[in-house]
This record gives C-alpha cells, sequence and structure tokens, in this order.
C-alpha cells in the first residue's frame, strides 16, 4: 500500500498476558512479522512484561514496545505510577495516553493526558493519543464537537517539532471490544477532521506528517479496507493484536 505516511500498526494488550504468555506471543510475532520493513509495528504489553518483552525484541528489525500508560509526574509519592522513566529502562518508544477506557474507569481528563504526553515528549517517548466519541454521543450528532474538544485539549502547548513525534488514534468508543467496526466511510470522515484541527491548531505540514491510527474491532479481514482511506495511517489493535495469527494477518494485509 503506497501511503504518504508510513504505516503504523500497533497492538494493546490491555490487562492481558502474564510474562510466559507476553513471550510466547512476542517471540511467534517476531518469526511472522520480525523483518517487516513497510510498516512500524508497536506492541504495548502491560507494565509487568515490558521487561523481559523488551529483551525478546531487542533486536528485533520491525518491532518496537509502547506502554499503555504513564505519570505525568516524573518520580515522588505516588503510589501505583509508573514514570517514564522507568519506561526508558527497558527501551520503551511509545505510550498510549488517554485511552477510553483510561478516561471511563480513571477519570482521565483532556487535561490530565495532555500533561502526560508533555511529559512523555520531555523523556523522548512518543505519545499515542485516543480521542473518539461514544455511541450516544455519535447519534446525538455531535462526533465532530467532542473529537474536537478532546484534540484541542489534549494537544494544547504542544510545539510544531514535539508534533512530529505524536500519534493520534481515533478509537470510537462504540466500536471498542464490541465486533462493531466503524465503516472505512465513518473512519476516514472523521480522520480527515481531525487532519483539519491539527492543521489550524498548528500547520498544513504538521498535518500532513501526522499519523492517525484508527482503532475499534480492527481484525484482518477489515484491514486492508480501513487502510485504504487517504486518512487512515494505521490501526491500534486490542482484542486481535493477542494472538499471533490475528496480529500477523493484520500487519501483512497493511501492506
Ligand atoms: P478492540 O480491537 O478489542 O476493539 O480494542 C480497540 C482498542 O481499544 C485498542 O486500543
Amino acid at each position: 500500500m503506497d501511503k504518504a505516511r508510513k504505516l503504523l500498526i500497533a497492538g494493546n494488550w490491555k490487562m492481558n498476558k502474564t510474562v510466559a504468555e507476553a513471550l510466547d506471543l512476542v517471540r511467534g510475532l517476531q518469526i511472522e512479522v520480525g523483518l517487516v520493513k513497510e510498516v512500524d509495528i508497536v506492541i504495548c504489553p502491560p507494565f509487568t512484561a515490558l521487561s523481559e518483552v523488551s529483551k525478546a525484541v531487542l533486536d528485533s528489525k520491525s518491532i518496537r514496545l509502547g506502554a499503555q500508560d504513564l505519570s505525568q509526574h516524573n518520580f515522588g509519592a505516588y503510589t501505583g505510577e509508573v514514570c517514564a522513566g522507568m519506561l526508558k529502562e527497558f527501551s520503551v518508544r511509545y505510550v498510549v495516553l488517554g485511552h477510553s477506557e483510561r478516561r471511563q474507569f480513571q477519570k482521565e481528563t483532556d487535561a490530565l493526558i495532555n500533561a502526560k504526553a508533555k511529559t512523555a515528549l520531555a523523556a523522548s517517548l512518543k505519545p499515542i493519543i485516543c480521542v473518539g466519541e461514544t455511541l450516544a454521543e455519535r447519534e446525538a450528532n455531535i462526533t465532530e464537537k467532542i473529537v474536537d474538544t478532546q484534540v484541542t485539549g489534549c494537544l494544547a502547548g504542544l510545539t510544531k517539532e514535539q508534533m512530529d513525534e505524536v500519534v493520534i488514534a481515533y478509537e470510537p468508543v462504540w466500536a471498542i471490544g464490541t465486533g462493531k467496526t466503524a465503516t472505512s466511510a465513518q473512519a476516514q470522515e472523521v480522520h480527515a477532521f481531525i487532519r483539519q484541527r491539527v492543521a489550524a491548531l498548528f500547520d498544513e505540514t504538521v498535518a500532513k506528517r501526522a499519523r492517525i491510527l484508527y482503532g475499534g474491532s480492527v481484525k484482518p479481514s477489515n484491514t486492508r479496507e480501513l487502510m485504504s482511506q487517504p486518512d487512515v495511517d494505521g490501526a491500534l489493535v486490542g482484542g486481535a493484536s493477542l494472538e499471533i495469527r490475528s496480529f500477523s494477518d493484520i500487519v501483512k494485509n497493511s501492506i
């Protein structure tokens, strides 16, 4: 697939996989897609598996490591939190921020996600910032308003140079783990809107370079169609990233 921006296929393992299971998965992925150069591949295991998985991908030509969250603080009395420096110890390059599950269950706000993005960027970690509307918001026809507020809030105060390191993930909440994928036309419409907002907030060059991933029930069978949309620059995959076959087929179908 010939696109202006290099596609990025990221697997968000969420709260799944023991260390042993994580190693089985990553070793299988190394065999299947370990030499892929056409797309960037990122896997985001839970914190507890980062140490061992990082050793398994140390020499990988294609697979990079991501985390699922970080603290906005760099150290101190924040029980249960994990900071950027701790992630860097395991060669983590990316970090998912503002996932809808964290917005919902941990009550994360755009302001907090923005603070975390700044902390990540200061530590040379690339944030994958998630935005997306709920089903009620889509049905109320306020998808663009919601996504605009999230994009504006999460990217506030970032420089154009920092934006080069930022990945945005559009994940309609109603499509996450439900088997309901946004149609490629629905995804394209919101992706184009996000790019337009990035151009307004920064400039056209920043917007043209920004990678915008789609997430929500991505599977091997819908990957090609979604990735063929001009403003879809990759995928953030949940359930289908937990198995060697489905995740490697998603990677292969995106090439
Ligand atoms: P599913 O692929 O399981 O729908 O999850 C998407 C997601 O939330 C990725 O971050």
